[in-house]
């Protein structure tokens, strides 16, 4: 799917993030698994990840995130009737966890529902946001993105084990004066969707129970196409909305890995100043990802009204998807 947005005057009012106060370094990952911080930092770029504690689930980091990106925007929560939650560790399958936040924020009039797209699930339910709200079906929305991966990991597989951390982030989308929003693209390619799945995870019997329930990943197959496609989708959505690349201030891809951020920046020809690169301090945080680089983006003064902003995300699926807007905050 790609699409230019009609210039409806929707933006981000709003953002947030929250992360687990427990840091999980390299050097302490090297305990638990045959790995090095050597060998992490060449291969990633990650220095250390947050993880959540025991008692702690999607619901419980996506809360903060969710209640400063209202602050931020000086919205009630009351005023929300749309709760997008983008996460593939939902506090439990149902309730959705969209429900539940929307029950403990108290948004009484929001559709609330949880959305899947692995890593790009931010993407999809931004864009998602944007079209409801475009078509006059939603006010005021809630995107949340957010994962808890330290839950589906198997703990002793060191080649999933040092990329992920939890962490969650929250955009509040509102009508105001000027277009934010310019393009997305997104899409799928299930046939690769054995790279990166969670087996046992659903409907599907397994006959094998050994490592059902944890994250199963061909790093190979997903490194060459997160490559791949962090470049395509950029490209499409800035050549279907007609904005050359030097435009582009402000680049936020999905923090996976520092090799793959690096490729895509290098190859779209975007400065690496210009990126937002987080990754080394959080992991690979999956659907928050994006909104958690977004927020640490703002705070450090590096999104400035006016900017021109291109956001992609890559994932389980397949799945991958771009976003293009004027930074209106
Ligand atoms: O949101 C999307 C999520 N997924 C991703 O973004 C993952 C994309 N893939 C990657 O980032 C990389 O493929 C990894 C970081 C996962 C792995 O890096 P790589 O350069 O592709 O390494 P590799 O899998 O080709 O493995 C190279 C070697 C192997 O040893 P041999 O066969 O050469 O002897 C692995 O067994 O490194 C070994 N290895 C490790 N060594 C130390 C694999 N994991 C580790 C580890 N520590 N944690």
């Amino acid at each position: 799917m790609i699409g230019k947005a009609r210039g409806d005057p929707i933006s981000i009012t709003g953002l947030g993030a929250h992360v687990p106060e427990r840091v999980l370094t390299n050097d302490e990952l090297s305990t638990i698994v045959d790995t090095s911080d050597e060998w992490i930092m060449a291969r990633t770029g990650i220095r250390e990840r947050r993880i959540a504690a025991p008692e702690q689930a999607l619901t419980d980091l996506a809360l903060p995130a969710a209640r400063a990106a209202l602050a931020q925007a000086h919205v009630e929560a009351k005023d929300v009737d749309l709760l997008v939650c983008a996460t593939v560790t939902p506090d439990m399958m149902f309730p959705t966890s969209s429900a539940l936040l929307a029950d403990e924020l108290g948004a009484p009039d929001a559709a609330a529902y949880d959305l899947l797209a692995g890593c790009t699930g931010f993407m999809y339910a931004l864009a998602q946001a944007y079209g409801m709200m475009a078509a006059g079906l939603a006010q005021r929305a809630l995107v949340v993105g957010g994962d808890v991966l330290s839950r589906i990991l198997d703990w002793t597989d060191r080649s999933t084990l040092i990329l992920f951390g939890d962490g969650a982030g929250a955009v509040v989308l509102e009508r105001v004066e000027r277009p934010g929003f310019i393009g997305f693209e997104l899409g799928a390619d299930g046939g690769g969707g054995i790279h990166l799945s969670l087996p046992g995870s659903g409907s599907r019997r397994m006959e094998d129970a050994e490592g059902n329930g944890f994250v199963h990943m061909n790093g190979r197959e997903v490194f060459k196409f997160a490559t791949r496609v962090l470049v395509a989708s950029a490209q499409a959505v800035l050549g279907h909305c007609g904005v050359s690349v030097d435009e582009v201030d402000v680049y936020v891809p999905h923090q996976a890995n520092v090799r793959i951020m690096d490729h895509a920046a290098g190859k779209l020809g975007i400065p690496r100043e210009r990126m937002i690169v987080n990754v080394d301090r959080y992991g690979n945080t999956s659907s928050g990802s994006i909104p958690l680089a977004l927020a640490d983006a703002q705070r450090e003064g590096r999104l400035k009204k006016g900017d021109l902003v291109l956001m992609t995300g890559m994932g389980a699926g397949l799945t991958w998807g771009s976003g293009l807007m004027e930074w209106t905050l």
